[in-house]
């Protein structure tokens, strides 16, 4: 029977592999194990999201941890070789662009297993983020990419991706959104917190390009002091802003600085927020597919089908650019929810298992 491997690591990539992980589970005659590397291990970035998402306990766990990339990154090699060398499946699934990623492809590639890239084919054009590079690598070492828009598979085919590799499956992560936000709502987290639906800012910031920088760290919480000044702003912390912010006494003001949240919370207060300020890939495309809207504080976006179909709009890292957006977006009334971007219709899970199964048994004709 086909065994496949599904890989995951960090906070994203469980969100993104659950509804993969459950179509292949239904999928007669395929065997299904799931390889958690660690590289997230607290419960609030890892645990809660597997137990949210309804994934089984990891049939393997390597425990990697912290470290630097090259760190990171060896640890997983070494780790994923150590699990399928024994006994190599018919393929393994990596999704997303974190250090995990790219560790387990290149472990994969080198034992001759089929390598299967979940949301491959997005591009922001700058090397200086180390995601672009991991994206980059998989894809090249990949012999499946699931795309979830026609733009990632424009950037595959100017590479010269083959066209029998590329499949169009859509976009997993709003499988999962769209399944539980009915769940997530029913938790009461907005309540919960104090705040009014629809009257409140979301904000995320965790690259280390900004978080990593005193100076700009400090200079985006006061554009959000200033924003919280007109409507409460929350700021669930991942924990690498979190030790920034005290390492340096920066000062949050009003801002309300929450603990990382769980998956369901989270996603209910951002389908409840009046904007969301961020600097992650998920949330762009969560936000645009909830009609909420969101400005991104970058100057490149590896997403941007999200800025021409969606909700998002690149500010750039100018903080004045960033609290004009922020006053200008809260001045406007609310926009219309734009129209649903094609495949992202909860359905890519069941498309991205079908079109690994033609791994081994291809259609007659294709
Ligand atoms: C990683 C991904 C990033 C993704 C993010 C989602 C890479 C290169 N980056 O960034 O693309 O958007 O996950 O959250 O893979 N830490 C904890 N607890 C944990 C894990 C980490 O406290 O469970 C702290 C540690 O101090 C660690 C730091 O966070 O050094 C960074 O963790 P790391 O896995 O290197 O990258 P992220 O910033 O989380």
């Amino acid at each position: 029977m086909p065994r496949v491997v599904v890989v995951v690591g960090a906070r994203p990539n469980f969100v993104k592999a659950a509804p993969v992980h459950h179509a292949l589970a239904a999928t007669p005659g395929v065997e299904v194990e799931l390889l958690h590397t660690g590289q997230h291990y607290d419960h609030a970035l890892s645990g809660v999201f597997v137990e949210e998402l309804g994934l089984p306990r990891p049939d393997h766990y390597l425990g990697v941890g912290s470290g630097s990339h090259a760190a990171q990154t060896a640890a997983v090699l070494a780790g994923v070789e150590a699990v399928l060398a024994p006994d190599p499946p018919a393929a393994i699934v990596v999704p997303g662009d974190v250090n995990s990623t790219l560790g387990a492809a290149l472990a994969a590639a080198k034992l001759h297993v089929p390598v299967v890239h979940l949301e491959a084919g997005l591009r922001s054009g700058d090397r200086d983020m180390p995601e672009e590079i991991n994206r980059i690598v998989t894809d090249r070492l990949s012999d499946l990419l699931l795309c979830h828009c026609d733009e990632a598979v424009a950037n595959l085919r100017r590479e010269g991706a083959p066209d029998g590799s590329i499949a169009l499956v859509g976009n997993t992560m709003i499988d999962s959104l769209l399944r539980l936000l009915p769940l997530a709502r029913g938790r009461g987290a907005v309540e919960r917190l104090g705040l009014e639906r629809g009257g409140f800012v979301l904000v995320t910031l965790h690259r280390p390009s900004l978080v990593d920088h005193a100076d700009r760290l400090a200079e985006v919480l006061a554009v959000l002091r200033g924003a919280a000044e007109r409507m409460p702003v929350v700021f669930p912390v991942h924990p690498r802003t979190r030790a920034r912010i005290a390492d340096d006494g920066l000062d949050a003001g009003a801002v309300r600085l929450l603990d990382p949240l769980d998956y369901l919370d989270f996603i209910a207060l951002e389908a409840d927020a009046r904007l969301v300020v961020t600097d992650s890939g998920g949330l762009q495309e969560e936000t645009s597919a909830l009609g909420v809207p969101c400005l991104t504080y970058r100057t490149t976006t590896e997403r941007g089908v999200t800025c021409e179909l969606g909700t998002n709009r690149l500010v750039g890292t100018d903080p004045r650019a960033l609290a004009a957006a922020i006053t200008a977006e809260l001045e406007r009334e609310p926009r219309p929810a734009p129209a649903p971007i094609p495949l992202w219709d909860g359905r890519a899970g069941p498309r991205a298992a079908a079109a690994i199964a033609r791994l081994w048994s291809p259609t007659p004709g294709s």
